[in-house]
């Protein structure tokens, strides 16, 4: 595993997906009973942006950086403050040190009853991840791989919660393994909220995981169109050569005013994060009206 994640901690990728996932787990709290987060690939909890790494990739000035400096429209505030407040809470004397992982999101949504399981495989990283909240009661964090726990760990006791998939995704295959373990979750429990990240390098098997994953939901486990949303964003050109262009999120069972909120913020976002001719945003079922149609035909 060469994947390190404090190359790329704070970039526009992480930016939508920390804001998605901050928005949907503060949508789980408005109800008193208690939630489960897991995180299966969960990297160290917050990073450090004066770090070597983050010297020699300082892809977070192109991230949370400019978002932090923008002038930020009312509805763009709105949509965007649950993840503020956690990037507010790794940096309490203003300047811009620290960027909150997953785990350090979450940690700064939950409430004192809400439970936090986070899986990390890669030995030194989860023993880093395993210290950070040593002294959270909310918090289990395990050196295990994050799909294989999966069927252990679902359904939580709980019975309401969300599951965050957020794999490095740098060899093909990975989606595959992806997709496999989407279906084995969503099996053993479908009313649980997921976050599935990929980027969109490889524009046909993120297409193929998303819109196998949409039918899949709607037409054979009898999922509403709306309860799968898929929220994407790219900096550039999506077929420049480089860097990672785009990235984006799927969601399963995402709260009803996520839409709106994405809506809000994603215009805004691919305006400010640009770093280039052809940036732009989607956000849609990840199954289009063609899909329907012949699905409808065939059957
Ligand atoms: C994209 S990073 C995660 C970032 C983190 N979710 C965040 O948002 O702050 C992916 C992480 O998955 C870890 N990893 C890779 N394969 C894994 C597996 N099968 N199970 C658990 N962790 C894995 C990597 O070591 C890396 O830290």
């Amino acid at each position: 595993m060469n994947y390190r994640h404090a190359f790329h901690a704070g970039n526009f990728a992480d930016v939508l997906k920390h804001a998605v996932l901050a928005l949907c787990l503060t949508h789980l709290t408005r109800k008193d009973k208690a939630l489960r987060y897991i995180d299966t690939h969960a990297g160290i909890g917050r990073y450090d942006l004066t770090s070597d790494e983050a010297r020699r990739s300082p892809e977070w000035q192109g991230g949370v950086a400019r978002v932090m400096d923008a002038a930020r429209p009312e509805a763009v505030e709105a949509a965007l403050a649950p993840w503020l407040s956690a990037v507010r809470a790794a940096n309490p004397d203003d300047t811009l040190t620290a960027y909150p992982g997953s785990p350090d999101v979450a940690a700064s949504i939950l409430r004192p009853h809400d439970r936090m399981h986070l899986c990390e495989l890669h030995e030194a990283d989860c023993r880093t991840l395993d210290q950070r909240y040593i002294r959270d009661a909310r918090v289990k964090a395990e050196c295990r791989d994050g799909y294989k726990a999966l069927s252990a760990l679902l359904p939580p006791r709980e019975r309401r919660g969300l599951v965050m998939i957020d794999p490095p995704l740098e060899q093909r295959d990975e989606m595959v393994a992806m997709a496999r373990a989407a279906r084995v979750a969503l099996e053993r429990w479908p009313t649980g909220t997921y976050i599935f990240w990929r980027p969109l390098k490889d524009l046909w098997a993120s297409e193929r995981f998303d819109s196998g994953l949409a039918q899949w939901l709607l037409f054979e486990q009898d999922f509403e169109p709306e309860k799968v949303l898929r929220a994407d964003l790219w900096v550039r050109d999506l077929e420049s050569e480089g860097k990672l262009a785009g990235a984006g999120v799927v969601g399963v069972n995402p709260p009803h005013t996520l839409e709106a909120d994405l809506l809000a913020l994603l215009p805004w976002l691919s305006e400010t994060l640009a770093q280039g001719e052809g940036a732009g945003w989607r956000l849609d079922g990840a199954v289009t009206d063609e899909t329907l149609e012949l699905d409808e035909d065939a059957g």
